[in-house]
């Protein structure tokens, strides 16, 4: 067999349409309409984030003996929130359209002046895309060709609509619209998701659903030092849901209102090199997303510039991912100083000193924050993963395969066990004794419906590494039986303990 390898390059539509089809992923209330921002995952798609966290959490903190686990409340003592900075600041300038009711974020929405021979003759804009400036500049020649206007059309200056002045706001349409007049000024607009807990639903009852996992840690961190025997530097990890009424929810999963962190506080001395430290943990997030299967060809690293950082963050620096709608920010790496610490320190009137024997002193640790959200790593696996391919097999017939490279380390099914013939006893037996054992240790799949290849074919498209066939030698021979490579397509035969072995150096 043979695989052309000249693909075209992954599409959100391909991934949207395999996630629902062999059920990885439906959008959330599905008989209702869907629910914006809101997502299930189905059969696979459960075993695969199953299998993300896992191997987080292995690695994270059963691996090393520096980090311990923790599993705080989504919804915590509203002063939390208060404390953290999240009531007065954890805000997104939104836009309004008087007349389609749209909303956007004004960071996202993009304008630009239209000026030929030097004079100012209208607006354009558009929402910010890959091409937003190819967008920003067809725009300009349309508008100028309609207006019939004669003269040297300028290159467009794009600016996001936080930077548009009073007097150009109602000038600038509304990418929902087309015309200009309908956008509001940019307001800010609190993210969190309010709830209250009580019978009362008044002021004094109102709590919020947690933002993000990090504040848990922050908040318990007292508790930890006194039971955990840490001893500085450790980190605290976490995973769980978080909440975040996004204005535009959009690219599928990469941004949406429910979703998953798994964030580790990494507290470290005062007099600690902070940016060792810092530079340690973006290598070590840097590998670890490689060792489940992300080529390197799609990370990209990306250092905040220091006008744009908080006033108490020394440095964050993003790992960037090459998703098939840009480059976009996969996982957060902060050095945030001692301030979280010290504002819950102020504001509830316990101390966070931690006691440094060797040292003979007490001080508020600072903290590094590698955060990352689950559902940003399964769409960037199943992106860099999916692949369609026209395989020549050996008699000169072509055809497609759709194929998912997940890696063994993740993938939702490890092996699938496949007799060769459904209708003769001795295989079947065999296969499904051998299916029965895989299935203690490892999630396999069992199937002995339809010809063989269309059977690998099944395999292939949800990304299971290996299929195993039962045919006549393994019950008339030697016992070995067929193993089949999704990637290189390969068949070799092995026996039962060369496939464990395999298994446990691949799956781990
Ligand atoms: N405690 C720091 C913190 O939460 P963040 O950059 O806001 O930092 C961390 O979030 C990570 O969580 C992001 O890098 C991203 O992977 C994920 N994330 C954030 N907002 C998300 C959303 N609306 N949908 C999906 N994932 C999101």
């Amino acid at each position: 067999m043979s695989v052309d390898s000249t693909v075209p390059a992954v599409t959100m539509d391909a991934i949207v349409a395999l996630s629902k089809r062999r059920g990885f992923i439906f959008q959330s209330s599905d008989i209702y309409g869907g629910f914006n921002g809101f997502f299930d995952y189905g059969p696979l798609g459960s075993e695969l984030k199953k299998n993300i966290r896992d191997c987080w959490w292995n690695d994270m903190v059963r691996r090393r003996d520096d980090i311990v686990g923790l599993e705080s409340s989504i919804i915590m003592h509203p002063k939390v929130w208060e404390a953290s900075g999240h009531v007065a600041g954890f805000t997104d300038p939104l836009v309004d359209c008087k007349v389609s009711k749209q909303r956007f974020r004004a960071d996202q929405l993009y304008f630009a002046k239209v000026v030929v021979d030097g004079q100012t003759v209208g607006y354009v804009s558009a929402l910010e895309s890959e091409k937003t400036t190819e967008d920003l500049q067809a725009a300009a020649e349309a508008m100028k060709r309609k207006k019939a206007i004669q003269g040297k059309l300028e290159a467009v200056q794009p600016k996001d609509f936080t930077e548009a002045q009073p007097d150009e706001i109602e000038k600038i349409p509304s990418p929902a619209t087309g015309e200009p007049g309908s956008l509001t000024p940019p307001r800010s607009f609190n993210m969190m998701f309010q709830t209250n807990v009580g019978a009362m639903t008044d002021a004094s009852s109102v709590a919020y659903l947690r933002p993000e996992t990090a504040q848990g840690m922050f908040v318990a961190f007292k508790n930890v030092v006194d039971t955990g025997r840490v001893k500085l530097p450790f980190g605290i990890a976490q995973i769980g849901k978080s909440f975040r009424n996004e204005i535009t929810p959009r690219n599928f999963i990469f941004r949406s209102r429910e979703f998953e962190q798994m964030e580790m506080e990494y507290f470290i001395s005062e007099d600690a090199d902070w940016k060792k430290a810092h530079d340690e943990w973006i290598e070590w997030c840097r590998q670890w997303l490689l060792s489940i299967g992300l080529p390197e060809s799609h990370l990209s690293l990306y250092a905040h510039p220091k006008e744009k950082l908080a006033f108490y963050s020394k440095g964050t620096v993003d790992i960037m991912f090459k998703y098939p709608f840009g480059v976009q920010e996969l996982w957060g790496i902060a050095a945030r100083g001692n301030y979280d610490l010290t504002q819950h320190a102020n504001a509830s009137g316990k101390s966070m000193d931690y006691f440094d024997e060797a040292a003979k002193k007490k001080f508020v640790p600072h903290v590094i924050e590698p955060a990352v959200g689950v559902d940003r790593i399964l769409l960037a696996v199943l992106c860099a993963g999916y692949a369609e391919e026209d395989v020549t097999d050996e008699k000169g017939n072509v055809e497609k395969r759709t194929v998912l490279r997940l890696s063994p380390r993740i993938a939702p099914v490890k092996v699938a066990v496949l007799p060769l013939l459904k209708n003769k006893e001795a295989l079947v037996g065999r296969a499904r004794e051998l299916y029965k054992k895989l299935q203690r240790r490892y999630a396999v799949f069992y199937d002995e419906a339809g010809a063989i290849g269309r059977r690998y074919r099944r395999q292939d498209e949800i990304g299971t590494p290996w299929c195993v066939t039962i045919d006549f030698d393994t019950i008339e021979k030697d016992g070995t039986f067929t193993l089949r490579d999704r990637d290189s397509m390969t068949q070799k035969r092995i026996g039962e303990a060369e496939l464990f072995a395999l298994l446990e150096e691949r799956v781990y």
